[in-house]
Order: C-alpha cells, then structure tokens, then sequence
C-alpha cells in the first residue's frame, strides 16, 4: 500500500475460538468477494483478543492457526490477499503509543461497545487501560497502513467513525507546516491548467456545498497525477478538507449487510450462546444438532398445523433453500402436509453440501503446517513493509527522527 490507498481493504478477526457458520455468512463470504475486487489485508486480531482474554492466553495461541486454516479452508486465497498476524507487526503498537498521547479519555469512553461490552462480559474484569484502548488499537490497526475501506458488521461502525476523528485530529496536529496554503497553490499550478482548473472547482464544491461526490473526484485526480511529489500530493488531499497534509487518510467503512445468520435456537448464532455449527463439525454431528433443533413451539403432534415464522428451522431455509423448496415448506408446514423431521431434510444436506469441502481443505492444510506457515510469513513481511514506511513517516512529522 502506499499513499494511494482508497481501493485498499483491510479487516481483522479475532482469535477467541472456532469459526461457525456465523463468520462463514456474515464475514467470510464477504472477505472472499473482496478480495477479487481490492487489494485486500486481512489479520489475525491476537492483540485485540488480548484485551478480554488477559488471564486466559491460552486459548488465543491455539485459535489463531485454528483460524487461518479456517480462513484458506473456506477459499480465503493468499495469493490475492495478504494474511498476516497483528502481533507480528509491532508498528500497530507503536502508532498506538504514539497516538495515545493525543488522544481525549472522553472520545474512548463515549464509543458504544466500551460499556457495553463491560455489561455483557460482567465475569470479566475490564475496568482496564488496554480494553479502554481497544477502539484506538484498531485506529493503528487501520491507519498503519492507510486503508480505504474497512468492512465490518454494525456494530463495529463507531470504531471506524473514530478511527476518522483521530485519523483528522493528527493531521491537523501534525500535518501543519509554515506556509501551507502558498505550498497548496504551488502544487497546484505543478498539475497543469486544465488539471489546476478542476481541481479547484471540485474543491470549491466540497467546501461551499458540502459534495461528498467532488471530493472523492478530486481525491482521485490528485493520485493519479503522475509529476508530482508526494509532498506535493498531501498537500493538494489536504487542501481538499483544510489546512494541513494529510498524512494518515481518513478510512470509510464498509458495511456488511448479509443477514445474521441464526442459530440453532433462532437467535444469532454465536459461541455465546452455544447454539453453533463449525466449519469443521463432523456430519454426524451436524445431522444430530439440526435433528435435535427446535421447533415451532405449538407444532406438538405431527398432525397440528405449524408457522414457520415461529420456526428457527425456517430462518436456516431462508437462507439455504431455493424458491420451491421454500414454497413447499410454507404450504406443508401451515397445513401440516410434512412432518418437521422431513422438513429439515434438506437443511441437513445443504449444510453438509456447503461445509464438506471445507472441512476436506482444511485438514489439508493441517497436514502441512509448514506451507500455512510460510504463507503467513509472506503475508507478515509484506505487510511489516507498508507499516515501516507509515511509521517512518509518522516518527517524522512528530519530530522524533533524531540525527
Ligand atoms: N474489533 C474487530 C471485531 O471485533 C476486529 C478488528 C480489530 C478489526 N482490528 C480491526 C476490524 C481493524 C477491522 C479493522 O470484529
Ligand atoms: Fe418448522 Fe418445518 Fe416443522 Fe414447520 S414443518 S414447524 S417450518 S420444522
């Protein structure tokens, strides 16, 4: 990645456990479409897993291989993405640090999942520093290596939206320098007249009527310029928005709008309420849970008419089934044509279907650690490559270069 990032997507997972079908539906699938269309930096969230599990370390170590042979078992492929493992970058802990010392107590304990999470998780003490910080490790996270785009689920929006608050408040501290505006209008002679001209209408755009659209178009315009600096470059993206060179580029976040996948209980699947199905259960297993699911409560007898929008097993058809499969459940289960073991026959061999050659690459992959072992080693040095340069840079306009 370099200055030129907004097609950059990156994302992390933490290791807290196995992978089900929850991460298959409502992340991984999405990773796997990305990556054919961006260039794309997932990792292993270990640190971030640090903050709740302190006092348990062990079950990090033993997720975090479990979860990349996951992540290539499903057809994450890392010869399109770059997969590395956070702690082995130790520039995220460093831009941390650094940004810690200008960063407000009151911006990290107003963002939502803080109190939340300390409510939900109340068997766990984190009334902490490093769990007070997570939101600000995965600014670093993010801003050390300049992505564009970050796709997360919901409730992970406030932390990007924090992550552009501070990814401002350091240009604006540290992307200052005497004369800005006069080095701004130099820039933008360098681009030529008709380039100059467009700039400045695009820009006048943004700043007088707020069009996000010019803004994104003029972003464009100053990166593909091909004879200018990349001093000259910061100071035209920062121009754009202000008074100052943009030095760490505010990320968007990208929503992923999948529908959550149930459980087999009919809530959110999710290992906290144990109610999931790994990507590596065995089929006797699966058979066993869908078998045993629950239920529309009121369909006692086979002969007793059912709803099945008060059937979790309905919730798994939406999402597996085709339209006349879906028609058919709907007519039989209201008029009590199919008894619910017959209905969730063909939940059972679509999962079994799905997750089959899954578990297959998967062991795999076990049978050769040494291969997912290099393939995370390329990862981690390619990406240690980015992070340097946006430390360098950083250490820089903070005036920690020392010579
Ligand atoms: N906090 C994210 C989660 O719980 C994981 C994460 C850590 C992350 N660092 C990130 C996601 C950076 C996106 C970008 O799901
Ligand atoms: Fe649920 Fe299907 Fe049984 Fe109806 S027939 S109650 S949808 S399992």
């Amino acid at each position: 990645m370099n200055s030129s990032n907004s097609q950059h997507v990156l994302s992390g997972m933490r290791p807290t456990g196995k992978l089900h079908l929850g991460h298959l539906h409502g992340v991984l699938n999405n990773w796997i479409k990305l990556q054919h269309e961006y260039s794309c930096y997932f990792f292993v969230a270990d640190w971030h897993a640090l903050t709740t599990e302190y006092d348990n370390t062990g079950v990090i170590a033993q997720s975090v291989w479990e979860m990349i042979v996951d992540w290539l078992a499903v057809g994450i492929n890392p010869g399109e993405a770059t997969l590395f493992i956070q702690s082995k970058i130790p520039e995220h802990a460093e831009l941390h640090l650094l940004m810690s010392m200008s960063t407000p107590l009151s911006w990290l304990e107003r963002i939502p999942t803080y109190k939340d999470q300390q409510q939900k998780l109340q068997n766990k003490d984190l009334s902490t520093y490093g769990f007070l910080g997570y939101p600000l490790l995965q600014s670093a996270d993010i801003l050390v290596y300049k992505a564009g785009l970050v796709p997360v689920g919901e409730d992970q929006v406030a932390h990007v939206e924090f992550t552009r608050e501070l990814a401002r408040r350091f240009n604006h501290i540290y992307g200052r320098e005497t004369n800005f505006e006069d080095k701004a209008r130099d820039a933008i002679r360098k681009m030529g007249k008709k380039n100059a001209k467009l700039y400045k209408e695009l820009r006048k755009s943004y700043q007088e009527k707020g069009d996000g659209e010019a803004l994104n178009t003029a972003q464009a315009l100053v990166e593909t310029q091909q004879n200018i600096s990349l001093g000259d470059k910061k100071r035209l993206l920062g121009y754009l928005e202000g008074e100052s060179k943009t030095i760490l580029p505010e990320p968007e976040a990208l929503l992923t709008k999948t529908g959550k996948m149930p459980g087999l209980d009919g809530q959110k699947m999710s290992k906290s309420y144990q109610n999931t199905i790994s990507l590596r259960e065995s089929p006797a297993s699966i058979e066993k849970k869908i078998r045993t699911m629950q239920t529309d409560p009121a369909r006692i007898r086979r002969t007793d008419p059912g709803n099945p929008e008060k059937c979790p097993v309905w919730q798994f058809h939406k999402i597996y089934s085709t339209t006349e499969q879906k028609t058919w459940v709907k007519e039989n289960c209201s008029s009590a044509g199919i008894g619910c073991v017959e209905c969730k026959q063909p939940i059972i061999e679509s999962i079994l279907a799905e997750l089959a050659p899954i578990r297959e690459r998967a062991l795999n992959f076990i049978e050769e650690p040494e291969s997912v072992r290099a393939i995370i080693n390329e990862g981690c040095e390619k990406a240690r490559d980015t992070a340097r340069e946006t430390l360098e840079e950083v250490r820089q306009v903070m005036g920690l270069v020392y010579r």
